[in-house]
């Protein structure tokens, strides 16, 4: 999400003159876009304005200002720090040129929108330069997760144009982009009334007009909600050869009582029954998670149903994370964070631990399969690979031969890690 709103406040600052660097310290402006969803994104931060603060000692015209969610969370506050000249929150982006103009508007423009979608910006994709993009659907959450911060600091949920959505999508493709993943917070809840009265485009709508551009192009999406995912989303997940077969549905906990007290609308119960819908209908399809370990009041026997959960949905990735209290939350204005710090810690390593186990064993099940990988580019490891994605988001490390990044190849896996599959090329640029 950071990134794409990085992208859309780059295009607003470039139609201004200004022009992306490399390194910091060859900046004039530092725009540092921030994330409040755990107390250590925010520490990262603070630690990074620490930094830029010694560099404004050394070049007093060098600006610094903060973008995103702890601009909304801390507003005026952030100005106290040395380094921080200004503060725009997501939906103040169009403020930035006046800001940084030559008679500067006020410093701190927080306000959130119930409609900005900066549906009309296109982002500056030269930043992500590559052959996979992310274009933002919606903005903002209308659910209220008990732990979660995101509503108060993003806003209310609005749903962007598809015909801009489908406009920005055609242009990345004919810029040679081959992969997008729509993004927002609930993509489920995706919803957009026409002016005229022709009916409301939803979620499925949207990713069938997105994937009809080409099926040349890959679509994926993220973040799925548990209690809005409907089965139409499946089966036009099934139509689309190009749509890739992964999910990404955070369950958060296994135990019902976690759920009820997280404020998330479904129970395991019915989790559960979506899992089995996706393995009805798309067979194959991989399945990530987000869990939380040690919300409040959570008992050993709560953490063994979260365990117990992972086993039954047979997660293929996950997003772990321990329990942080963020302020103004539902949780902290109405529990106590009563788990204590090492209990939740022991509790998040048993379930990294199981969850390792469980990626190894659905890669080793995919050891001598073929599958279809856009290629992404040079392996961090070794120059003489390339790396991609399966449909299925496993990442995979090949020989390059012949290939070239932007095309697919099809190709064999030999072994695994928990982490990645290492394969073979049994076709090069296959389709392109
Ligand atoms: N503490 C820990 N994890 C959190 N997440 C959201 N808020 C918190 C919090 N306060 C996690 C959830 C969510 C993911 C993006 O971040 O698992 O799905
Ligand atoms: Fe936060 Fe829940 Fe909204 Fe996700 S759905 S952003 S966890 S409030």
């Amino acid at each position: 999400m950071n990134v794409s709103d990085s992208e859309v406040v780059a295009r607003l600052l470039s139609d201004h003159g200004y022009r992306p660097c490399d390194l910091p310290e060859d900046a004039r402006v530092i725009l540092v876009n921030t994330c409040s969803i755990r107390e250590n994104a925010e520490k990262r931060v603070m630690a990074r304005l620490d930094y830029f603060g010694l560099m404004k000692r050394q070049d007093p015209q060098l600006k610094v200002g903060i973008l995103g969610c702890m601009a909304t969370r801390l507003k005026e506050a952030l100005l106290e720090h040395p380094a921080v000249d200004f503060v725009a929150g997501p939906d103040s982006y169009r403020h930035l040129p006046g800001m940084l103009g030559p008679s500067p508007t006020a410093p701190v423009q927080v306000k959130l929108s119930a409609t900005e979608t900066y549906a009309d910006i296109k982002p500056y994709r030269e930043l992500s330069r590559g052959v996979t993009s992310f274009v933002t659907i919606m903005r903002g959450c209308n659910n209220m997760c008990a732990y979660c911060i995101v509503p108060y600091v993003r806003g209310r949920e609005r749903s962007r144009d598809p015909l801009s959505v489908e406009e920005e999508v055609r242009d990345l493709f004919a810029g040679g982009f081959r992969e997008v993943t729509l993004l927002g917070q609930n993509v489920n809840s995706y919803h957009w009334k026409p002016g005229d009265s022709t009916a409301p485009v939803t979620f499925a709508q949207l990713l069938e007009r997105v994937a009809g551009i080409s099926s040349l192009l890959r679509v994926r999406y993220t973040t799925s909600h548990p209690k809005d995912m409907q089965d139409d989303v499946l089966r036009a997940m099934a139509r689309y050869p190009n749509i890739c077969k992964h999910i990404h549905l955070p369950v958060q906990s296994g135990s019902n009582q976690m759920l009820k007290k997280m404020n998330r609308g479904y129970t395991r119960e019915d989790y559960l029954e979506r899992i089995a819908s996706i393995r009805r209908i798309l067979p194959g399809c991989s399945i990530s998670s987000d869990i939380i370990a040690g919300f409040c009041d959570e008992t050993p026997e709560d953490h063994a149903q979260t365990l117990s959960l992972m086993k039954e949905a047979r997660f293929d990735q996950a997003f772990m994370f321990h329990y942080s209290q963020r302020p103004n939350t539902l949780a902290a204005r109405h529990y106590q964070d009563n788990v204590p710090e090492d209990v939740k810690i022991g509790r998040l390593n048993e379930i990294i631990a199981l969850q390792n186990l469980l990626s190894l064993e659905s890669n080793r099940a995919d050891v001598d399969k073929e599958f279809e990988v856009l290629v992404e580019g040079v392996s961090k490891r070794s120059r003489e690979d390339y790396f991609g994605r399966t449909g299925t988001n496993k990442v995979c490390v090949f020989p390059h031969g012949n290939s070239t990044v932007g095309n697919y190849v099809r190709v064999k896996v030999k072994s695994c890690t928990a982490a990645t599959l290492k394969a073979e090329i049994i076709t090069e640029n296959n389709r392109s």
